[in-house]
């Protein structure tokens, strides 16, 4: 097995949760990958000899961004949509049928093809585990290959017929609910890791919502939700009573949900992409970081809502929009976003850990917020194979 030493690691975050500071920050340091697990952490004077070396030239390295939620399996793009909410429209739930009819006429191909090219954007700034949902293909068998095509590239893949409810069930949702309940969710189960629902005005109910989660969990599947993303809702109480992993967007909390979100430990996961793709209020991370929420930060990449890819971006966000300090917003990007995942192998570079880093062109994490905008990843690496950079080039 190769092992190889990235030395000179002017400041390495392991996330350790042994450590006392929130990161586990090691300066001067090195990390030694031996195969596709972390092998060795410690300062760079004392690391042992291996096959290859890697000098990190004093830069930082981090575990690699876990992005807990995105949607990358669709056709088409919403510019024009985009453009009306910047000029005073608001953003509608109902967006998403544009998304589904655009889906149901793209080939196989170009829906792969698609999800690549959008997998490997991420891959350019430092994401190493993405989770992908279906949900616009909203029948048996666009969501079915919507899926196959999602867990071509991870195995954390979620089925979301429960997206909206669409057009040719419009006099009959819960006719629609059936068919997501049963012959789609059937068909979807092969590839799905996680089910989720829209619980939201405009998509879903707690009722539909609750029997969504119920009948992927008969099928083997552990369940999350989007929820309070246009208004309060009772999505949250629903994802927090259900002892879900993690409850998505957050953006309209009631303090009943930041208690039960508290006491039942489900994560929230925060999208400040979708804020600043729609001018909505950004949702309070100090508050239920205060109140002992664990919170997570993930991209919602998807043409309607937040077309952006960027992990940074979204940790720059949280910082200046959301109360985060670099530490919390690195952490939540990374560790608890692992966590909304139910992953202990990944959002760490500690002994055991999959070797899921980047290496950035800066002295330390603060830099991703300190320096928003600028592609600070100079390189990726997943299970110690490097991805991007000179190493993956060579
Ligand atoms: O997470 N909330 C529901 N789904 C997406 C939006 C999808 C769309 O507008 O196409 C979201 O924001
Ligand atoms: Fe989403």
């Amino acid at each position: 097995m190769t092992s190889t030493a990235v030395t000179n690691i002017g400041e390495l975050v392991t996330n350790d949760p042994a450590a006392e500071d929130l990161l586990g920050l090691h300066h001067d340091a090195a990390l030694v990958v031996e195969g596709a697990r972390v092998a060795w952490v410690g300062p760079a004077a004392e690391a042992p000899a291996a096959d290859e070396a890697v000098d990190a030239g004093g830069r930082a390295v981090l575990p690699g961004f876990v992005d807990s939620h995105s949607h990358l399996v669709f056709a088409g793009d919403r510019a024009a949509e985009f453009a009306a909410r910047m000029a005073g429209q608001p953003y509608a739930a109902g967006g998403i049928r544009t998304t589904v009819a655009a889906t149901r006429a793209a080939t196989d191909e170009q829906l792969t093809a698609h999800v690549a090219r959008l997998v490997q954007e991420m891959h350019r700034q430092g994401t190493t585990t993405v989770e992908i949902k279906s949900g616009y293909g909203l029948t048996v068998h666009d969501e079915a290959r919507s899926l196959a095509v999602a867990r071509q590239f991870t195995d954390e893949t979620t089925f979301l017929g429960a997206h909206v409810v669409p057009a040719e069930y419009a006099d009959d949702p819960a006719g629609y609910v059936d068919l997501v309940t049963g012959p789609m969710l059937e068909a979807a189960a092969p590839y799905a890791r996680w089910v989720d629902a829209f619980c939201e005005d405009g998509a879903f109910d707690a009722d539909q919502a609750r029997a969504v989660v119920a009948a992927g969990a008969a099928r083997g599947m552990e369940g999350r939700l989007h929820a309070s993303q246009l208004g309060p809702g009772p999505g949250v109480l629903l994802a927090a009573e259900l002892e879900l992993a993690a409850v998505d967007h957050c953006t309209y909390l009631t303090d009943a949900d930041v208690d039960a979100l508290r006491d039942s430990g489900t994560i929230a996961t925060l999208l400040p992409g979708v804020e600043f793709s729609t001018r909505q209020p950004y949702p309070d991370a100090r508050r239920l970081l205060d109140a002992g929420v664990r919170v997570a930060l993930a991209s919602d990449c998807n043409p309607g809502s937040s077309f952006t890819s960027s992990v940074p971006l979204c940790i720059a966000l949280a910082v200046r929009e959301m109360g985060m300090t670099p530490a919390e917003a690195v952490h939540a990007a990374t560790y608890v976003g692992a966590r909304a995942l139910y992953r202990e192998d990944v959002g760490r570079l500690t002994v055991g850990a999959r070797a899921d880093f980047v290496m950035l062109d800066a002295p330390s994490h603060v830099h991703l917020a300190y320096r928003p905008g600028v592609p600070l990843v100079a390189g990726t690496w997943i299970g110690g194979r490097p991805v991007l950079g000179r190493a993956a080039d060579a």
